[in-house]
């Protein structure tokens, strides 16, 4: 009768324990909702990258990622940098097939205008320096 009481008190407790963990690991599961669609002009679109990837400008690429995009889109581009925590909607994956679909004129254009809570970088980088970072973004895809 003891026994069988210890038993059923160590079951008692496994199954809360399994319930915590649960629900902590649907927690961290849960993707936030995505912004609305933000579709490029068809000129946008169109545009062509006149930036050739080379040895020399990746490394810039990767530089300028870090510095202005990693802190939301995270290292890897999965989305999940610091600054993402506070954020309400995703900072989407930059790894993902739907991603590698646009093309390098239209990440360029969202890079430029940003949108709400992500910010323009018409001012902050040169248009050079814009598509040296959407071939490092490239990058970030096939590195899966
Ligand atoms: C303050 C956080 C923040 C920073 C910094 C930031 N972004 Fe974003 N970015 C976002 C968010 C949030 C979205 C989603 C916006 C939406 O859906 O309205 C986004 C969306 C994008 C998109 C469009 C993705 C899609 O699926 O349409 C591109 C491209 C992009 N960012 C590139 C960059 C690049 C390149 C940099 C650095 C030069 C950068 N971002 C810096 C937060 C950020």
């Amino acid at each position: 009768m003891k026994n069988n009481l210890k038993l059923k008190s160590v079951l008692a407790g496994t199954l809360v324990a399994s319930f915590c963990l649960m629900n902590v690991c649907s927690t961290f599961a849960q993707e936030k909702p995505k912004g609305k669609p933000w579709p490029a002009p068809e000129a946008a679109v169109k545009t062509k990258n006149p930036v050739k990837a080379d040895d020399a400008n990746a490394a810039e690429g990767k530089e300028l990622f870090s510095q202005h995009c990693k802190s939301c889109h995270g290292a890897k581009g999965k989305g999940d940098g610091t600054k993402a925590e506070k954020i309400d909607i995703s900072c989407g994956d930059f790894t993902s097939a739907e991603f590698g679909k646009m093309s390098d004129g239209e990440l360029f254009w969202k890079t430029t205008e940003g949108r709400k809570p992500m910010p323009s970088f018409k001012e902050k980088l040169s248009d050079n320096e814009r598509w040296t970072v959407i071939n490092y973004v490239r990058t970030l895809g096939k590195a899966k």
